[in-house]
């Protein structure tokens, strides 16, 4: 029997239609899905950090309008992935226990801090369009709920996106001092948002057979590429300098040549040892221990609820 289920998976794959989550599954399958649902989620919540920031200090009311709208934006792609992540058999409490202990990771790119308000056009720019770089091919992965979650946040991202280059555009036809921020923001961000798309082809571990179960559909150096190049000219519209002086249209491959990445920064941040990983986790685990008491409030109103229907 087990064979004849194998089998209508592997079709299911090969005939590019999803996998629902009672279908049967290979256990490894299970598992990546819950792996990569679980971490894109941690992502964004711990992604409404740098930029909630600086909801209290945004410089006019449109602009603070339009921060909250798109923090709060995050909070909601991050609880619709959990929920993805439920489908599989995952537990919602125990997955973010598991972002507090470190045994699950998150975006590297939130471990880095916003310093100004030129930040947060950047991270919309950059950040975003790196997110929807990777994410609208997930649209069209293997795994039914993650690809149909996927096609609501990609719309939500380009709002946040175009939120970004629009402030960056603003401050670019503003004063000098504000041209300056706006470079500054980008030399900071230009080389995580690139790390972004996790290691290089070849060091990295999953690629192959999430590959091959349609889970991913371009490599991480093919997304990194396709990044580049969109992002070249978006900075020349801007008025921008990209802070890579290797960066060269390269005309035999039909794509921009790119320097080297800091892969020991990369390292480093992934075990912990950003910028702000301490600060990060801290603060999403007072979250969790201060709302303890509404979790357990809800709780018990619900189990005394459902004692009143029973009589
Ligand atoms: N930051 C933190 N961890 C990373 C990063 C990164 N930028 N890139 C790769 N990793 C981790 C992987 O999760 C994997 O960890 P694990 O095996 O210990 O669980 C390990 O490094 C090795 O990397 P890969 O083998 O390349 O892993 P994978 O095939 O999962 O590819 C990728 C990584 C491209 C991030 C993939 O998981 C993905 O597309 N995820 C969905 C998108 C996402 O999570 N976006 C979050 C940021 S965007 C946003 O939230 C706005």
């Amino acid at each position: 029997a087990t064979t004849e289920l194998q089998r209508h998976f592997e079709r299911t794959i090969e005939h590019d239609q999803r996998i629902e989550p009672r279908d049967w599954m290979p256990e490894g399958y299970r598992k990546t899905m819950i792996r990569q649902i679980s971490q894109h989620a941690h992502s964004e919540i711990i992604g409404m950090q740098p930029e909630g920031h600086w909801i209290t200090r945004a410089p006019s009311l449109r602009r603070k309008a339009i921060l909250l709208a798109k923090v709060q934006d995050e909070a909601g792609h991050g609880l619709y992935l959990y929920s993805a992540a439920e489908t599989l058999g995952a537990e919602r409490t125990d997955l973010t226990d598991r972002l507090i202990s470190g045994a699950q990771k998150y975006s590297s790119i939130f471990n880095y801090p916003a310093l100004t308000f030129a930040d947060v056009g950047v991270i919309g720019w950059l950040v975003d369009g790196a997110a929807i770089c990777n994410q609208v091919p997930l649209c069209r992965s293997s795994y039914g709920p993650y690809a149909r979650a996927m096609i609501r946040i990609c719309k939500e991202e380009s709002f946040h996106q175009r939120q970004g280059f629009e402030l960056l555009l603003t401050m670019m036809r503003g004063t000098s001092a504000q041209r300056d921020m706006v470079q500054e923001a980008t030399n900071r961000w230009w080389w995580p948002a690139l790390m972004m798309f996790g290691p290089p082809d070849a060091d990295s571990p999953n690629t192959a057979q999430s590959m091959a179960w349609k889970v991913k559909r371009h490599t991480n150096d093919e997304l990194r590429q396709r990044f580049v190049d969109m992002s070249v000219p978006q900075a020349d519209a801007l008025g921008v300098t990209l802070p890579d002086p290797w960066l060269a249209w390269n005309a035999e491959r039909g794509h921009y040549d790119f320097g080297e990445l800091d892969w020991a920064e990369f390292k480093q941040v992934l075990a912990g040892n950003g910028p702000c990983n301490a600060d990060r986790i801290a603060h999403r685990r007072a979250a969790r221990d201060n709302g303890a008491w509404v979790r357990e409030a809800a709780a018990a109103y619900a189990a005394k609820h459902a004692e009143g229907q029973g009589r």
